[in-house]
C-alpha cells in the first residue's frame, strides 16, 4: 500500500466536493488502487468566512502556503481556488517544490500553461488538469491517450453549462434570457461574473486547452475568435427551429489543409437532427473527428461538485501511480506552434436576418451585396412584421467569414436596410 498525502487548496465547492470523495471513496481506493490517500492540509482564506469549515476537522487547515509547498510529505496538491492569482503563485511554488498538482482551474491553464508546465519539469512533479475542460467528462485523456492513434481533425462542443441551461430554456420554454441566467447563477455553475459565461470567457480558455491537446499545437487565447450569446433572440430560435435548426453556443476546432488551425467560440445553428442538438440543460458534450476512429461524442455533467472532484480524483490517483510524469510539449516539427489566424481560412454557412424597407427591388439590392463578395444565397424568407417594414431571413452556402464581414459592411452602408439585426454562423457536419 502506497501512502499518499494531499494538500486542497480553496474549500468552496469543488475543493470540499474533493475532501468528501476521497473520505468516501477511501477504502475503495485502498482495495482497488492499492493506494491510501489522506488530505493532510486544506488551506482557507480564514476562519470566519468558509462555508464549509465543518466539513473537516480544524487541524487540516492553514492559511500559509508555505505549510505546503514545505511539507515533504505532502506529494499531491489539488488546486481549486479559481482565478488567476494567488492560484499561480501558489502552483508554481508547490510544483517548484516537486509537489504534482492537479486543478480545475480552466483560466490558471489557458493562461500560463507554459511556464506551469516548465515549472512542473523543473520540479520533477506532474501537472494535471483534466477536470478543467468538461468537468466529469473524461475528456482529455481521452484525447490524449484512447485517441492517441489518430490524427484529429475536428472537435467541436458545448463546454459551457450555463450558456446551455439559458439557450435550453428560451428554445423549449420561451423562457427569458435573464430569468434563465439568474436561474443558472442560483444552481451554482455560472461563474461569479457573467460574462465569462455568457459572452463567451469560460468556453474560450477551455477551447484553448482542448484544442491545443488535440492538435498537439498550442492553440492560444488570443488566436480564438470569440462572441457570446447575449444578441440571441426568441426570433432566431423560431427561425432556427422552421429550418430545422436549433442554436448552441459551440467551441469549434478544426484542422485544415497545410495544418492550419482554426479555433472559433460562438452561438451556432446546427441541425436538429445533430447529436450536439439533443444536449440540452447544463450539460455538456464534444464531438470529435479523427481520421481512424471516426466520430466519437462525450457527454455529461460540465461543472458541479462531485463531476469535478470526479474528474479530480482521476488525476490524483492517475499520477500517483506514476513516478515519471508526461507533458504536453507542442514542438513536433510536423505541426504548426501556433495555429493560423482565423481569419485565413475560416469558412462555414450564415443565417442573416435584416430589417428592410418593403419595396420594389429590395431583395435585388441586397443579394447584390452578397453576390458582390462571391456569397451564395441558399434560401431567402420574407417575414411579416407588424411595422411597413419588412423582415427577411437569409441563409447562405458556405462562405469565407472575411467575405461575410465585407458583405455585411456593404449592407449596412445600402440604403434599403433599416438594420443588420443577426448573425449565426451554421454548421451543418462536422
Ligand atoms: N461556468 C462554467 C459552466 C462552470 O457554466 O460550464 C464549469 O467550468
Amino acid at each position: 500500500m502506497k501512502d499518499i498525502n494531499i494538500a486542497i487548496l480553496g474549500f468552496g465547492v469543488v475543493g470540499s466536493g474533493v475532501y468528501t470523495l476521497i473520505k468516501d471513496n477511501k477504502k475503495d481506493y485502498e482495495h482497488r488502487e492499492e493506494l491510501s490517500l489522506s488530505v493532510k492540509r486544506v488551506l482557507i482564506r480564514g476562519f470566519d468566512c468558509e462555508p464549509n469549515i465543518d466539513k473537516a476537522p480544524r487541524e487540516v487547515y492553514t492559511l500559509s502556503i508555505d505549510d505546503i509547498a514545505s511539507d515533504t510529505d505532502i506529494a499531491i496538491v489539488v488546486e481549486c481556488m479559481g482565478g488567476t492569482e494567488p492560484a499561480k503563485t501558489f502552483v508554481l511554488k508547490c510544483l517548484l517544490a516537486g509537489k504534482t498538482v492537479v486543478t480545475s482551474n480552466k483560466e490558471l491553464v489557458a493562461k500560463h500553461w507554459p511556464e506551469l508546465e516548465h515549472a512542473a519539469k523543473t520540479g520533477g512533479a506532474g501537472f494535471y488538469f483534466e477536470a478543467s475542460v468538461g468537468g466529469g467528462i473524461p475528456l482529455l485523456r481521452t484525447i490524449t491517450d484512447s485517441l492517441q492513434g489518430n490524427n484529429i481533425r475536428s472537435v467541436m462542443g458545448i463546454i459551457n453549462g450555463t450558456t446551455n441551461y439559458i439557450l435550453s430554456g428560451m428554445e423549449s420554454d420561451g423562457r427569458d434570457y435573464l430569468e434563465m441566467l439568474k436561474e443558472a447563477q442560483g444552481l451554482g455553475f455560472a461563474e461569479a461574473k457573467p460574462e465569462a459565461d455568457v459572452e463567451g470567457w469560460d468556453a474560450v480558455y477551455k477551447l484553448s486547452i482542448m484544442g491545443s491537446m488535440a492538435f498537439h499545437a498550442r492553440v492560444p487565447l488570443e488566436k480564438i475568435y470569440r462572441e457570446g450569446i447575449t444578441k440571441i433572440s426568441a426570433l432566431d430560435f423560431s427561425n432556427a427551429r422552421m429550418l430545422g435548426y436549433t442554436i448552441k453556443l459551440l467551441a469549434i476546432g478544426k484542422k485544415r489543409d497545410g495544418n492550419h488551425i482554426e479555433a472559433r467560440v460562438h452561438p451556432t445553428m446546427i441541425p436538429l437532427t445533430h447529436p450536439l442538438a439533443a444536449v440540452r440543460s447544463n450539460f455538456n458534450a464534444v464531438y470529435i473527428n479523427g481520421n481512424a476512429v471516426g466520430d466519437v461524442m462525450l457527454f455529461g455533467q460540465g461543472a458541479g461538485m462531485l463531476p469535478t472532484a470526479s474528474a479530480i480524483l482521476g488525476d490524483v490517483l492517475y499520477a500517483a501511480h506514476r513516478e515519471e510524469h508526461r507533458y504536453q510539449t507542442f514542438q513536433n516539427e510536423f505541426e504548426p506552434r501556433e495555429p493560423a489566424p482565423i481569419e485565413d481560412d475560416w469558412s462555414c454557412a450564415f443565417a442573416v436576418r435584416v430589417t428592410t424597407v418593403d419595396r420594389v427591388g429590395v431583395l435585388a439590392q441586397i443579394s447584390s451585396c452578397f453576390a458582390a463578395e462571391n456569397i451564395s444565397l441558399l434560401s431567402v424568407l420574407q417575414q411579416p412584421t407588424e411595422s411597413a417594414a419588412a423582415s427577411i431571413l437569409f441563409i447562405t452556402h458556405v462562405a469565407r467569414e472575411k467575405a461575410m464581414q465585407a458583405a455585411l459592411k456593404a449592407l449596412e452602408l445600402c440604403d434599403a436596410v433599416i438594420s443588420v439585426d443577426s448573425v449565426i454562423r451554421v454548421e451543418n457536419g462536422q
